[in-house]
């Protein structure tokens, strides 16, 4: 028989509580969810603190802490839900994109609760579930959707017809929208993880110098690597009158291409809403540039869900499963797992 169809026979409860785990990259996370919407508790640990002392993250150490933190966050989200084990009704762990050791270390966790306790299983790709982030809220999303995904390696953007139905129609041809703020924060001495203290020194400041932007008319893709140059010659050359001025022309040059190219796609595709979604989704400049900017309703997760989380993975978990869509014992990591 296959997995669906024992799905369909086994579990199809009236409230369906998934367990999130999530462990791609820093932070080692886990999540209850009721029917992919209702969040019952959500849990992380971030190592951001050790790898702030090497500028970025360390794969081993990544590893080695999500092996020490797993088990705690585990039972803390068990007893936030205030949910036994036999409560559960599925598993989703993230197996892609991410760090190879990271990863290993959240599905295989996830395997042995699902074999122990004899729960069905499913695999999600990270950033789907960043884009399911936009489903833990009272009004769902309405298909056809333009995602935008932008976090520390990905500047996506997705058009979404249905469930777990994605066309990717551009993406970042060099730094990601996060990597981008990352090494532009290095350049400034501003430290890690660069988005935030970007935003947070811009605030000070105002966009005085105009830096460059990558249109790459007629396509959807984006690049960022030429803005950081600029922003580096800017600095070498002693040309920023402060730091603060230096953080908000950069963070308006990275925001003005990314709203501007997500309207024009959702225009092209006549797409009914737009998603924003990602790490760099909690920046407050691109939120409300972007709400301002489009003709169509914006749905962006509240600051804490944007970044990574298990809530996300559980919500896209739940959608899986109710497509059917289930893994077995011999679910593995893809590092570089694609998205459509
Ligand atoms: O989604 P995420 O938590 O992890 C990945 O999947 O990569 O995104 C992390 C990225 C980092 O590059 C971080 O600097 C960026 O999101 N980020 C921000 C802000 N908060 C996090 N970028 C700009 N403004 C922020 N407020
Ligand atoms: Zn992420």
């Amino acid at each position: 028989m296959c997995l669906s169809v024992l799905w369909c026979l086994c579990y199809n409860p009236d409230v369906m509580k998934i367990l999130g785990i999530e462990t791609s990259c820093d932070e080692t996370a886990a999540a209850v969810v009721e029917d992919g919407v209702r969040i019952l508790s959500i849990q992380i640990a971030s190592q951001v603190e050790i790898h702030a002392r090497y500028g970025g993250i360390v794969p081993e150490v990544a590893s080695r802490q999500h092996i020490l933190a797993v088990i705690p966050i585990l039972e803390q989200a068990m007893a936030e839900a205030e949910v036994a084990w036999s409560d559960l009704n599925g598993i989703a762990v993230t197996n892609g994109p991410g760090l190879a050791g990271s990863l290993l270390v959240g599905t295989n966790v996830a395997k042995s609760i699902a074999l122990a306790r004899g729960l069905p299983i499913t695999g999600v790709n990270h950033l789907e579930g960043h884009i399911y982030a936009n489903w833990l809220n009272d009004a769902p999303p309405c298909f056809p959707l333009l995602c935008l995904i932008v976090s520390g390696g990905h500047s996506d953007l997705v058009l979404m017809k249905g469930h777990g139905d994605y066309v990717l129609l551009g993406r970042t041809r060099d730094d990601a929208a996060g990597e981008a703020f990352d090494k532009a924060a290095r350049i400034l001495g501003l430290g890690y993880p660069g988005g935030p203290a970007i935003e947070k020194a811009a605030k000070a400041g105002s966009p005085v110098v105009q830096l460059p932007r990558a249109w790459l008319k007629g396509t959807n893709d984006f690049s960022f690597s030429g803005v950081k140059t600029s922003l580096l010659r800017l600095v070498e050359g002693g040309n920023v009158s402060s730091v603060a001025d230096a953080a908000a022309s950069f963070q308006e040059a990275v925001i003005d291409v990314l709203v501007a190219k997500t309207v024009e796609a959702a225009k092209e595709r006549r797409a009914g809403q737009i998603l924003l979604a990602g790490g760099v989704a909690s920046n407050g400049l691109l939120r409300r540039r972007l709400v301002e900017s489009s003709p169509i309703p914006v749905l962006i997760p509240e600051p804490v869900l944007c970044t990574d989380n298990a809530a996300m993975i559980a919500a896209c978990g739940y959608f899986r499963l109710q497509q059917g869509k289930l893994d077995g014992l011999d679910l593995d990591v893809i590092p570089s797992l694609k998205l459509g």
